[in-house]
């Protein structure tokens, strides 16, 4: 078993580059297979999440080579299946954009029900609504969801939430539906801006992503090209943080600052001071962090994949602070193993609240998902003595090469082998 040891007080410095976004890049991997031709997808992170679609994709029939650890190249021309591989798919909640991406192109797809973070009921029923709306039938059996479709017709599609997966899953089933498609109600994360952009790359024509009405016209096939994901959001928040819950002084390069305006706004109300450049952000603060509250939202609200993380500084702040978790029904339960560190925070329904001040000392704990195991991090670093944290399968999901990052800051962490 894999575990992070992390020996914290450390005020980290310095300066670390942000590598791709983990979210566009699991959503255009399995866009390539509505190509027929090849594509090179450069600045993927190189995460676990990204080298199992690669899997994946490779056991449809494409070919998939790494050219260097963050440059793919598929080949969708020879995909001879439209079953994904069920042991691949599972454990990974983007195997459902295979869905969209095989439907769209070949009338057809089976995947498993699509696994990942685990923090409350997560269906997927505004996709099937979607695809069933462009003249699909879905069917999910079996721990399997099917989907076949004679032909693909544009349709109008009113999305309940701006749902992220959803928005993407119906671009990529109805870039090939004949007419207009029209997704009203639709995400406007920066990367479905970016899968959208992606695809255009190839000869789709889609408007209006980044907006909350996204208009798809059907052709016939996709070609192929070159492309560079954004820089990963979530990643450059979670070191924005890190800066913050340290008392240190770091400076995220390589970035989109425009992506990172609500966590800004939130430290600039905490007292740090947030420098902006072109491609960076330097986070650093002179005093105390005042407390404040946070409500996530859908973009461009506070993120919700950076609620963990952030409800984690605000227990060191000066005071009270509420956090309101108004996107996923249960993504506190992370504050169970946080409270092993010392986390003064109290949950009732989707709201946590913290009276601050919290000092955070070293223990053992567990990451239950991505982003607690990030949050989990970043109590260690802050923390004084020894944390141990396990289930470092969860990091390795979405983070590329967390523990070099933070230890080219100062950080005092290490990841070590021990028997069960
Ligand atoms: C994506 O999940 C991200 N995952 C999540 O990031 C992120 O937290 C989430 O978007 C919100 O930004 C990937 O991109 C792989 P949603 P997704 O569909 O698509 C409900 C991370 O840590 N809903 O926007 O599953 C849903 O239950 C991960 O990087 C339905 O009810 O999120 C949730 O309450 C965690 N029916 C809300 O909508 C549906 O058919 C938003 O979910 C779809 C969603």
């Amino acid at each position: 078993m894999e575990y992070i040891v992390i020996n914290g007080e450390k005020s980290l410095k310095g300066s670390v580059h942000i590598g791709g976004a983990k979210n566009a890049a699991v959503a255009i991997v399995p866009a390539a297979v509505a190509s027929g031709g090849v594509c090179v997808i450069d600045n993927l992170p190189d995460i676990r999440d990204v080298r199992n679609l690669a899997v994946a994709i490779e056991k449809l029939g494409a070919k998939c080579q790494f050219l260097d650890g963050n440059t793919l190249e598929i080949d969708a021309s020879c995909i001879n299946t439209h079953v994904a591989d069920y042991e691949t798919a599972i454990n990974m909640r983007a195997s459902y954009y295979l869905l969209g991406a095989l439907l769209g192109r070949f009338g057809k797809a089976e995947v498993p029900m699509p696994g990942g973070c685990d923090f409350g009921y997560r269906p997927i029923d505004y996709h099937l609504k979607g695809f069933e709306a462009l003249g699909a039938t879905c069917v999910t059996e079996h721990g399997w969801v099917k989907v076949y479709a004679e032909k693909l017709t544009g349709a109008n599609i009113y999305l309940d939430c701006p749902s992220v997966g959803a928005t993407i899953n119906i671009m990529l089933a109805a870039v090939f539906a004949e007419g207009t498609t029209q997704i009203e109600n639709s995400a406007r994360e920066p990367h479905v801006v970016d899968t959208a952009n992606f695809l255009n790359m190839m000869g789709a024509k889609i408007s209006g992503a980044g907006t909350d009405i996204i208009r798809i016209s059907g052709v016939k096939e996709l070609g192929c090209g070159r492309y560079t994901i954004i820089p990963d959001p979530i990643e450059t928040g979670t070191y924005m943080i890190a800066a913050a819950i340290t008392g240190g002084d770091i400076t995220v390069t390589n970035i989109i600052p425009k992506h990172m305006d609500p966590l800004t706004a939130k430290l600039r109300d905490m007292d740090c001071q947030v420098e902006e450049g072109e491609d960076y952000l330097r986070v650093y603060r002179t005093g105390e962090l005042k407390a404040c509250d946070v409500r996530t939202s859908y973009y461009p609200g506070f993120p919700t994949d950076l609620q963990p993380q952030m409800a984690t500084l605000l227990c060191t702040a000066s005071g009270t602070s509420v956090v309101t978790e108004t996107v996923f029904n249960n993504r506190f339960q992370y504050i169970n193993e946080l409270k092993r560190l010392g986390a003064n925070l109290k949950v009732d329904g989707r709201t946590a609240v913290t009276r601050g001040h919290c000092a955070f000392t070293g223990a053992q704990v567990g990451a239950t998902d991505l982003r607690s195991g990030a949050a989990l991090i970043l109590a260690g670093l802050a923390a004084k003595g020894e944390t141990t944290i396990g289930n470092v399968y969860h990091l390795d999901r979405g983070y590329e090469c967390f523990e070099e990052k933070f230890r080219s800051l100062g950080a005092d962490i290490k990841r070590i082998e021990k028997d069960e």
